[in-house]
């Protein structure tokens, strides 16, 4: 169709230019015999303004023009005597693709509560916030590449299938072909799953993690990017069951190594925010308020605080605040915890690192102490931990006598106990979740809201 995309209208478009444009009518309005039409292409945060005289053949057509409306429009660029606008399309002729009836079209003029947008998720990408949120996602996703592609990763892919438990947290999504309403009986009263598809049971990957570990102890310092899911009961404003994470992993690295890493990496995501999404988040700071452009200057320059567990620990007890959740060494912080150290504080991102080993996984790194792992979080205002990541236990000893300890089966693990076997080495890595960071700088405070078609405990319709 020859259609020209309304954002390079704004970019690069020239007076008196002959155009076609395509898109879906935010607004139609008549006066004194000429009829304007706000057009979104999905493209950028602005409408197009078109202008349709009452003498063109187009002017027939503006009956099926209504709000949310499919259509073509083809014209000649004018500047706009309009307020907020530099452009307009002088429209001579219209084609209607599909229109949409004013007394049932869900997304009228008026703003309409996320809650209900949720209950529309094929249709608010329509909107001005979603159509915002995804452009943002969309960059974030090109920054991430650019990244660490720049820095000479290499982009592996892990399997969303797997048969390993990486977290050891036990929520997990079995995958099965099994015929539900008869189940082959193992021993134990449990379920043979060795009559299942792959002989063995199966999961969705929490985590692309220790598949990431073999590839970095080959080809160095490699990176995921895909879907990972989790079967935790959490209905909050900051799960998903379905979600997206980044997962560098580096050969020859420490924890110092990872932690330098994980703010860099925050630093260029932002700053490409800034860079490309300028409208969109200056849409967010004004409707939203969770965001700003200068707070995102901020973020995509300032060191973060780094500070240990035990530290952190001691922060938190010195606190005037009352908990919900107790503070004690040796127990998990809570998002309450994490917050009031970003919040109040040090009223920006932090990262907590050396973190007592009871309460981590298996694959991290036994620090000297005997007490603490070589674990670190990076901790975000409002989102609360947006990265998880260690330095990996690389001493094979140490790494199964751990295990041992936390019973899990070894039989399963050979394979990964033999890096530590053959040629093994110091190495780090950590996990971005996508969503948080997309809520961090776009300040939707829902996780449901950052992701197309979000997964959470009874949910699932779109
Ligand atoms: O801290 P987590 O569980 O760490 C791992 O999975 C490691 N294997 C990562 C690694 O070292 N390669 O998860 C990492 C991040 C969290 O910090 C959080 O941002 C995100 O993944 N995340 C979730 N995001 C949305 N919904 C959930 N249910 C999430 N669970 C974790
Ligand atoms: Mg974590």
């Amino acid at each position: 169709m020859n259609r020209v995309r309304i954002k390079n209208i704004f970019s690069e478009g020239n007076m008196g230019q002959a155009l076609t444009v395509c898109g879906w009518v935010r607004s139609k309005r008549e006066s004194k015999g000429v009829a304007f039409i706000a057009l979104n292409d999905g493209s950028t945060q602005d409408t197009l303004q078109l202008v349709v005289p009452a003498e063109t053949a187009a002017f027939n057509k503006l009956s099926g023009c209504n709000t949310g409306a499919a259509i073509r429009a083809e014209g000649v660029l004018k500047e706009s005597l309009g307020k907020g606008q530099k452009y307009e399309v002088a429209v001579s002729d219209i084609e209607v693709f599909g229109d949409a009836d004013p007394e049932k079209y869900p997304l009228q003029k008026k703003g309409h509560s996320l809650e209900f947008l949720r209950e529309i998720g094929h249709l608010r990408p329509r909107t001005n916030t979603f159509g915002a949120v995804f452009r943002v996602r969309n960059v974030l996703s090109d920054a991430v590449h650019d990244f660490f592609q720049g820095r000479g990763f290499i982009w592996v892919h892990t399997p969303i299938i797997t048969s390993s438990d990486c977290e050891g947290a036990g929520d997990m999504f079995t995958v099965t072909s099994l015929d539900l309403k008869k189940l082959p009986d193992g021993c134990n009263g449990d379920i043979d799953f060795s009559q299942d598809f792959f002989g063995r049971r199966a999961y969705l990957t929490v985590s692309g993690q220790l598949e990431a570990e073999f590839l970095a102890m080959s080809l160095g310092d490699v990176y995921t990017f895909g879907p990972t899911f989790r079967a935790e009961n959490s209905n909050t404003s900051r799960h998903l069951s379905e979600f997206w994470m980044i997962e560098p992993e580096m050969a020859f690295a420490d924890i110092n190594d990872d932690m330098q890493l994980a703010e860099d990496f925050i630093h260029t995501l932002c700053g490409r925010v800034l860079e490309k999404c300028e409208a969109e988040i200056a849409f967010f700071e004004q409707y939203y308020k969770n965001t700003s452009i200068n707070e995102l200057r901020i973020l995509s320059e300032k060191p973060f605080v780094r500070l240990s567990y035990t530290e952190a620990i001691k922060e938190l007890e010195k606190s005037k605040d009352k908990f919900e959740f107790p503070v004690k060494w040796g127990l998990d912080l809570q998002s309450e915890h994490e917050r009031y150290l970003t919040d109040k504080v040090f009223k920006g991102p932090v990262i907590v690192v050396d973190y007592p080993k009871d309460i981590k996984a298996f694959y991290m790194r036994q620090n000297p102490d005997g007490k603490t792992v070589a674990a670190m979080d990076v901790l975000v205002p409002k989102v609360g931990e947006i990265i998880g990541g260690s330095q990996r236990e690389e001493r094979l000893e140490v790494l199964e006598v751990r295990m041992q300890d936390m019973g899990i089966p070894l039989e399963n693990m050979q394979w990964y106990l033999d890096l530590r076997r053959y040629g093994s080495a110091p190495h780090a890595g950590f996990g971005l979740g996508f969503e948080r960071i997309v809520q961090y700088i776009t300040g939707m405070s829902n996780i449901r809201d950052v992701i197309p078609c979000p997964r959470a405990p009874q949910s699932i319709r779109f």
